[in-house]
């Protein structure tokens, strides 16, 4: 099979679909692999270890979609301005796309559409869903452990305090308060992390389970009064509260928000907005110079003052509002995302075939669009098909 990697066209984006190391394996199965010139630079991977690696280097990315197979990606298609031409548009049909699509998201719904049209197969990381033989394939998961991590690093720099205690000849500074508020993969990776810097942690989830995980990486557990019940849904997924808990919730978190420093949200619902848990209200009684990171933003955000895409400075309190973490920690966001992309393409692909069982629950949760239909469930329910 030919597998094309091209270079990354949305602003800002360092990551890449492949590293050199994944090229080699891809090889060594038998694919051919064509990378386009440059692609890694952002992620500090550079065409001389592409092409020791056994990839062919492609000048432009017309080429690479004009001779491959399976075109791998780490954000959905895009208009090309140095091409002048759509994604979607250097696609042939009969071609396959694995990436990140959100398909359900109105934003794409037409570009969605456009790949049906143009007979693309279509498939999605986001749809991976978390059981334990897809987790080596869950992109989303590396992702949000990436923006764990480096959200807390860049929220603490703009903390004006130390984090741990510390002893000095004019006396003892107290460590800061850290509370992190849904704790899966972002916030325990989070929780690991400003506890690792010196913090004091609190944690809050509504799910029993999360608690637990929290608990044992050393986070004092803020209760939230939300019956088990009516918390956990299918698959042990959290579940949407209704106006009545989300106030409940609210209540317990607010009073103890003025004792916080350092806030991490990060709950969410899967393929729901996120709930919001911190009103304008409640950042007014926070402690001058603490730090909110919102990570919840591409689903709206936890805090209803947090700018999309921004750092802001509002009522003393800085929010941190950046949607693209993981880009800012390039180099282990790629080797982690082109791994888990590497295991996908394994899994899929038998004799250099695509084996699309539509009984396979993977299979069903990445499928997107495939011979001239949108077929993505969640999809079709958003675009009203
Ligand atoms: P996850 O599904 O592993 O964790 C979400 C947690 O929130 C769960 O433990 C759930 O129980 C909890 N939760 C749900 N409702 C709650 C409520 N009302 N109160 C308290 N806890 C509640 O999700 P993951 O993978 O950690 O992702 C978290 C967020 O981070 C998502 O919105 C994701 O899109 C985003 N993300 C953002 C990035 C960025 O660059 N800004 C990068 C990667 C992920």
């Amino acid at each position: 099979m030919i597998i094309g990697v091209p270079k990354e066209i949305m602003h800002d984006e360092n990551r890449v679909a492949a590293t050199p190391e994944v090229c080699a394996r891809y090889i060594a199965l038998g694919h051919t692999v064509l990378v386009e010139h440059d692609a890694g630079e952002g992620s500090f991977f550079h065409d001389e270890q592409y092409q020791a690696a056994g990839a062919e280097m492609v000048q432009s990315a017309k080429d690479i979609y004009d001779r491959a197979d399976l075109i791998l990606k780490v954000k959905e298609p895009l208009f090309n301005e140095e091409l002048a031409i759509h994604e979607v548009d250097l696609m042939h049909p009969g071609q396959t796309l694995i990436t990140f699509i959100h398909p359900a998201a109105p934003a794409n719904h037409q570009m969605v559409k456009n790949l049906a049209a143009r007979g693309v197969t279509a498939l999605t990381l986001d749809g991976v869903p978390r059981i334990s033989r897809a987790q080596a394939m869950d992109a989303l998961t590396g992702m949000s452990t990436c923006a764990g991590y480096k959200g807390t690093l860049m929220g603490v720099n703009l903390l004006p305090r130390f984090v741990p205690q510390i002893f000095s000849a004019i006396g003892m500074i107290k460590p800061i308060n850290a509370l992190v508020i849904g704790v899966g993969v972002g916030g325990s990776q989070a929780l690991a992390t400003v506890k690792r810097l010196g913090a004091r942690v609190f944690a809050a989830d509504i799910r029993p389970a999360a608690r637990e995980q929290a608990q044992s990486l050393g986070a004092k557990i803020i209760e939230l009064n939300v019956p088990d019940e009516a918390a956990v849904g299918e698959g042990g997924y959290a579940k949407s509260l209704s106006p009545e808990l989300l106030r409940a919730e609210r209540e317990a978190l607010a009073a103890q928000l003025p004792e916080m420093d350092f806030i991490f949200l990060s709950a969410l619902v899967p393929g729901k907005l996120a709930p919001v848990l911190i009103t304008e209200e409640m950042v007014k009684t926070m402690k001058p110079g603490a730090v909110i990171v919102d990570i919840s933003i591409d689903q709206g955000g936890n805090c209803e003052l947090t700018p999309p895409g921004e750092i802001s400075l509002t009522h003393n309190v800085h929010l941190v509002g950046i949607k693209n973490i993981p880009g800012l920690l390039p180099e282990s966001s790629t080797s982690m995302f082109a791994l888990n992309m590497f295991n996908l393409v394994n899994y899929l692909v038998k004799d250099n075939q695509f084996n699309l069982d539509p009984q396979d629950e993977i299979v069903q949760g990445i499928l997107t669009t495939k011979d001239r239909e949108v077929v993505h469930q969640g999809a079709r329910e958003a675009m009203g098909l």
